[in-house]
C-alpha cells in the first residue's frame, strides 16, 4: 500500500494549491471518500451501506455489497465508445436496468445505495466513482484514486455490455471501445471478478437455484471476500471454482477465455500482490475515469488538511448560532481549538466573539486510515449577537506542545458568511415542514426555495408562506412550507427590496437529527 500511498502524496499539493472553502463538489467527494459521509451529515453514511450489506463478506446467499457497486460502476462504463467520444460512467446504467447485459439485482441494490447522496452538486456517477474506491478499500484491495465532475445522462445510450457468451473477438473489440488494451482487458476482468461471484436468479445455466427459496444462490469467482489476487492464483493452478472459467458450457466460459487470451502472460505477472494491487488501482480508476469526451474532471481529490464543514447560521432564542466542524487528518488530545469572528462592522462590538473546544470525535474511515489518517472533528457551537452579526469566522489551533498557535483562515479571507437576511431554522423543521426566518428590517417581497430530490436537477421551486405558529423575534420574521418529500436538498431565497438573498444548498438531515439546533 505504500507505492499507493505515495502517488496520493505526490499530488496532493497540486490539489491544495487549488483548494479554497466553499467548494462544494470537492468537499462532498472528499466528505464522502476520508469521512464516508456527504453535506456534514452524521447518519446514513457510504461506508455504512458497505458495512450494512456486507463488510466485504458474503452474506447468507453469498452477496457482496462491495461487488454490487464495483459491477455496476463497470456497467455504467462499459457502453463507452473510444472512436467517437460518447458514453462511459455517466448514469446512464439507471435508464438501461431492463436490458439483458444489465441483468441482477445487485443493480438494484447499488441504486438505492447510491441514491440517497446525488444532489445540485454532486452526480450519481460521482456517488458511484466513489463507491468503487470505498468498496476496494473495505475490501483490502488497493487505493483507488477519485476525480469528481461526472455528468448524469438524461437518455440511455447504446447497448454494449459484455456478456458471457460472447466471443473473445467481439471482447476484445467491446474493450477496445471501452479504452482497454488486451492486457488491459484481461487485468480488468480479474480485478472485478476478485469480489462477489455468479448468481442463481441471473445464471441459472451456471448456478443452480436453492430449492424453496426465492433469494440467489452464489458461486462466488473466488475463495476470499477480499478485493485480491486470489481469483488469479486459483485460476492459474487449477482450484478455480469460477463459474465463467469451470461451467460445462463452453460457450459461457469467457473468463477463461479471456484469461488465457495471451498464453497466461498477464495472469502470471498478476500473481504478484504487488502488481495486482497496482494494476488494479490503476485500471479501476481508468474505468471510473472512463467519461464522455465533453466530461471535464477535477484533479484527484486528496484528503484536505484543516477541512471547514457543517456550516449552519440559525436563529435560537435570543440570538444567533453558528455551527461549524473544523476537521484535522491526525489526532491530539492536547490540541486546543479556538473560533473567532467578527461582526458585520469588522470588529467585536459584543466583546464576545471566540470559543474554544478541546473535544473532538473520530470520523476515520477505512480509506482514510488505511492512508495513515486519524480523522478528527471539532464541532463548533456558538451565540452570536444578532444585532451585530457576523461577517466571517476563522481558527486558531494551539497543538498543546510548546509551538506556536496557528491561524487558519481560509487562505487569508476567512471563512465568509455571505448573508444573514435568509436563514434555516432547523429547530423548528421537521422532516415535512421547513421553517425559515427572514430579517423584518425590509418587508421581503418574496420568501422561496428550490427543490433538489437527490439530485442536480432543480425538482420544483416553492413559495412559503407566513408561519403563524411563530412569534418573530430578534429582528426576523418566520416562514414555513409543507413538503412531502422525505430526503432532499433545497435552496432558500428571499427577495427583499430588489436583491434575492440565497442560503445555499441546505439539507433535511438538519431538520430532523438536529433538535438542539
Ligand atoms: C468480458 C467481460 C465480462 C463479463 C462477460 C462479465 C460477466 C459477469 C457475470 C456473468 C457476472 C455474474 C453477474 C450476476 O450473476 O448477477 C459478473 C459478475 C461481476 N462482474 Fe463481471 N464480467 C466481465 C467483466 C467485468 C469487469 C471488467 C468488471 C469490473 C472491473 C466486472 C465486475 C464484476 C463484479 C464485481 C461481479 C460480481 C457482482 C456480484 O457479486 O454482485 N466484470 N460478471
Ligand atoms: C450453452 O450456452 C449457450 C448460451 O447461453 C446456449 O445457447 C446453449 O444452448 C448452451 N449449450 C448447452 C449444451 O446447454
Ligand atoms: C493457462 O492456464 C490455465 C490454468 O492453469 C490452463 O488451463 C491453460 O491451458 C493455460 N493456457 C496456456 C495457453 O498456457
Ligand atoms: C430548539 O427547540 C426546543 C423545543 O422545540 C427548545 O427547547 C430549544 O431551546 C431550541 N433550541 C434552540 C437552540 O433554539
Ligand atoms: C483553550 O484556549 C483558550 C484560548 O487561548 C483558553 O482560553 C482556554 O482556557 C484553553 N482551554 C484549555 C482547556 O486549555
Ligand atoms: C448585541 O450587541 C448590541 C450592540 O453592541 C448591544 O446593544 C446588545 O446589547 C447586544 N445584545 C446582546 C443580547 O448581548
Amino acid at each position: 500500500m505504500k507505492a499507493s500511498l505515495f502517488a496520493l502524496s505526490a499530488s496532493l499539493a497540486v490539489v491544495n494549491a487549488t483548494y479554497h472553502w466553499p467548494s462544494p463538489l470537492i468537499d462532498q467527494v472528499e466528505g464522502l471518500l476520508f469521512e464516508g459521509r456527504g453535506e456534514g451529515r452524521p447518519d446514513n453514511d457510504l461506508l455504512d451501506l458497505v458495512g450494512k450489506l456486507a463488510q466485504c463478506q458474503s452474506g447468507t446467499f453469498g452477496e457482496s455489497g462491495a461487488a454490487e457497486w464495483i459491477r455496476f460502476a463497470y456497467h455504467d462504463a462499459a457502453t463507452h465508445n473510444v472512436d467517437d467520444g460518447t458514453g462511459g460512467l455517466d448514469n446512464s446504467l439507471l435508464l438501461e436496468l431492463d436490458r439483458d447485459e444489465n441483468v441482477g439485482v445487485g443493480m438494484k441494490h447499488a441504486k438505492a445505495d447510491f441514491g440517497h447522496f446525488p444532489n445540485k452538486y454532486l452526480s450519481f456517477s460521482d456517488v458511484t466513482a466513489v463507491g468503487v474506491a470505498l468498496a476496494s478499500a473495505e475490501c483490502e484491495g488497493p487505493i483507488v484514486p477519485i476525480r469528481a465532475g461526472r455528468l448524469d445522462a438524461a437518455v440511455a445510450g447504446p447497448f454494449g455490455v459484455p456478456t458471457p457468451d460472447q466471443t473473445l473477438a467481439e471482447h476484445t473489440e467491446s474493450f477496445r471501445l471501452q479504452g482497454f488494451n488486451p492486457e488491459e482487458m484481461i487485468a480488468l476482468t480479474a480485478c472485478g471478478h476478485s469480489v462477489g461471484g455468479v448468481r442463481s436468479n441471473d445464471f441459472p445455466a451456471m448456478v443452480p437455484g436453492i430449492p424453496g427459496v426465492a433469494a440467489d444462490n452464489f458461486i462466488l469467482f473466488d475463495t476470499t471476500t477480499a478485493l485480491d489476487n486470489t481469483v488469479v492464483r486459483e485460476y492459474l493452478d487449477g482450484t478455480t471454482k469460477n463459474p465463467l472459467v469451470v461451467d460445462k458450457n463452453a460457450t459461457l466460459i469467457s473468463d477463461f477465455r479471456i484469461f488465457s487470451s495471451d498464453g497466461n502472460v498477464t495472469m502470471n505477472k498478476l500473481a504478484d500482490p504487488e502488481t495486482f494491487d497496482q494494476t488494479c488501482s490503476r485500471l479501476l480508476a481508468q474505468m471510473i475515469d472512463t467519461v464522455p469526451s465533453n466530461v471535464q474532471l477535477t484533479d484527484v481529490i486528496n484528503p484536505i488538511p484543516h477541512k471547514v464543514d457543517g456550516v449552519q447560521l440559525s436563529i435560537g432564542a435570543n440570538n444567533l448560532l453558528l455551527r461549524a466542524s473544523l476537521r484535522f487528518l491526525d489526532r491530539n488530545d492536547n490540541r486546543n481549538v479556538t473560533i473567532h469572528w467578527e461582526d458585520k462592522a469588522g470588529g467585536c462590538a459584543s466583546n464576545e466573539c471566540s470559543a474554544s473546544l478541546i473535544n473532538f470525535r473520530e470520523v476515520t474511515t477505512t480509506l482514510s486510515a488505511r492512508l495513515g489518517l486519524f480523522v478528527t472533528k471539532y464541532d463548533f457551537q456558538v451565540g452570536v449577537n444578532a444585532t451585530t452579526s457576523l461577517s466571517k469566522f476563522w481558527f486558531t489551533v494551539d497543538e498543546g506542545d510548546g509551538s506556536a498557535s496557528i491561524t487558519l483562515d481560509n487562505d487569508g479571507t476567512g471563512y465568509v458568511i455571505e448573508q444573514d437576511t435568509v436563514l434555516y431554522v432547523p429547530n423548528s423543521s421537521t422532516s415535512l415542514t421547513t421553517v425559515v426566518a427572514v430579517r423584518n428590517a425590509v418587508p421581503p417581497m418574496r420568501v422561496f426555495m428550490d427543490i433538489y430530490a437527490r439530485g442536480p436537477v432543480l425538482t420544483t421551486t416553492v413559495d412559503f408562506t407566513p408561519a403563524t405558529g411563530i412569534a418573530s423575534r430578534i429582528g426576523y420574521d418566520f416562514y414555513t412550507f409543507d413538503y412531502t418529500g422525505v430526503d432532499f436538498t433545497f435552496d432558500l431565497h428571499a427577495l427583499v427590496d430588489g436583491t434575492t438573498y440565497t442560503e445555499d444548498m441546505r439539507n433535511t438531515y438538519f431538520a430532523t437529527n438536529n433538535p438542539d439546533f
